[in-house]
């Protein structure tokens, strides 16, 4: 554990009770631009940042995957320039960040359809994924063009085919074969989800992953959700019981 890390660590943390996988909802860089008086680009320039950091806490406390939405199947319905600058920023951050990645044992991943993607990003994600798949530091999911609907149609389709070949039956589909064919089928189901800017939905994001994941949505900005507040939403987890739908006598 780092030296930074343990004076900024919260004392009311139980190390032994943290969440393996947390997801997070990066929302609300937009509306810190605006309060700032900034361009809406500057409040995702900032919000990758705090990805960042956040990645770096997660490392450091021993939090084995982290997943992050960074871009959903609907945000093409954005302003064309905000859009063009999100692909570059995620072009770039790739470029950048790789070396770190490998020397910090990051092991990214990408879940989305990546296929509409501009090519040399997809190049680039490509990349990243083979140089870091032998890590074992953190697992860092990061969905881009990512809709949790459009994942369940293409499972289906996939499992469907896998039935009309003979490989399968369709009486052996069950939740696991499901799981199994999803985007995210090399990772436990989240046990926290964090929301930042106050919003109380999941806009399509790991419907079927969140089954039993506890939601913490915090109304702090996602560019200002710092460790602290992570800390807040780690401690807010500790406390919830965890029941998974089965009744505690
Ligand atoms: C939501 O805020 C944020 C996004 C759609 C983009 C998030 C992307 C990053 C933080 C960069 C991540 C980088 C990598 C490499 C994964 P918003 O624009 O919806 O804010 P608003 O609701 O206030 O308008």
């Amino acid at each position: 554990m780092t030296a930074q890390l343990l004076t900024t660590l919260s004392a009311n943390l139980n190390l032994v009770k943290l969440p393996q996988h947390v997801a997070v909802i990066m929302d609300g860089n937009g509306r810190w631009a605006k309060q700032k008086g900034l361009p809406r680009i500057e409040g995702h320039r900032r919000g990758a940042s705090t990805l960042k950091e956040m990645l770096r806490y997660c490392k450091d406390l021993g939090i084995k995957t982290l997943t992050a939405y960074a871009f959903s199947t609907e945000n093409w319905g954005r302003p064309i320039g905000e859009v063009n600058f999100l692909m570059t920023l995620f072009e770039r951050l790739l470029q950048k960040e790789l070396k770190e990645m490998e020397a910090e044992e990051v092991c990214i991943n990408f879940i989305g359809d990546l296929s509409p993607l501009p090519r040399s990003l997809q190049q680039e994600m490509r990349h990243s994924m083979e140089r870091t798949k032998n890590n074992q530091g953190v697992f860092f999911n990061v969905a881009i063009n990512y809709g949790s609907r459009h994942e369940m149609v293409t499972a289906c389709r996939n499992i469907a085919q896998k039935v009309q070949q003979g490989r399968i039956s369709a009486s052996d589909i069950d939740e696991n074969t499901i799981a199994q064919h999803l985007y995210t089928s090399a990772s436990p189901d989240p046990d926290l989800l964090i929301r930042t800017s106050g919003e109380m939905r999941l806009s399509n994001f790991l419907l079927w992953q969140l089954a039993y994941t506890e939601i913490y949505v915090t109304d702090t900005l996602w560019p200002d959700f710092d460790s602290e507040q992570f800390d807040r939403a780690l401690e807010a987890y500790q406390q919830r019981d965890r029941r998974f739908g089965k009744k505690v006598s």
